[in-house]
């Protein structure tokens, strides 16, 4: 008899206010740690092929960007550097509102290749204007990276398409691995689906 894998909804292992322990509980796991970080290796792959002589930045779109590049990181193995850049599209009740510039590069990056990470492409935004600003900059090229390509229509003018990505998801409000809910939650080992009844977009 073939064995189904039941995929858990949340609630285990965290230690949450009331709030967030009764939000994980109801939310579906839509990716285990043990596949994301299936996900991170072969991405992992795929940058080294492309960029192992290109003496990268990778630059972090904070905040979300923090726990897949700080995974990705270590399975890296050529030369490289990292630093950040804060640009939000997201107010703290997860409503989308305008653009903040919060932080900037504190590193040149004319004439460099870039690597933006980020942790999700949604409606594309975030990642365009990053894009922008390193060209700006006059950074020799600007590629893209995000941990999850949400599936739907991007806002005209966004980045379409990363040139890499971990893993694809559905339209529907995650958090874990990077990806906040009303800024908590970052911390969840795994992709979480959030139920409808607490979806906050
Ligand atoms: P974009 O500018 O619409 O592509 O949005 C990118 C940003 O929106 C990401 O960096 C996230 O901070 C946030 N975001 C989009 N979708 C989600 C989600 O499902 N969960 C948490 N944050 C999200
Ligand atoms: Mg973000």
């Amino acid at each position: 008899m073939a064995m189904v894998m039941m995929k858990k909804s949340g609630g285990d292992k965290m230690q949450l206010s009331k709030r967030f322990q009764e939000i994980h509980e109801r939310a579906t796991c839509i990716y285990t740690k043990a596949e994301v970080d299936a996900a991170l290796d072969q991405m992992a792959r795929e940058m080294s092929v492309r960029l192992n002589n290109s003496d990268p930045i990778f630059l972090c779109v904070l905040l979300g960007g923090i726990v897949p590049l700080g995974n990705l990181l270590p399975r890296l193995d050529f030369q490289l550097e990292i630093n950040y850049i804060h640009v939000s599209s997201y107010g703290v009740e997860n409503k989308v509102g305008e653009l903040s510039w919060k932080a900037e590069p504190t590193i040149d990056l004319s004439g460099r290749t870039i690597v933006v990470v980020d942790d999700i492409l949604d409606t594309g935004t975030t990642l365009k204007a990053a894009v922008e600003y390193c060209r700006m900059k006059n950074a020799r090229e600007v590629l893209t990276a995000v941990l999850l390509d949400k599936k739907k229509p991007r806002k005209p003018g966004g980045v379409v398409q990363a040139d890499f990505k971990a893993l694809s998801i559905d339209d529907r409000f995650v958090y874990g691995y990077g990806l906040d809910y009303s800024e908590y939650l970052r911390n969840v080992p795994g992709i979480y689906a959030v139920a409808p009844t607490d979806n906050v977009m």
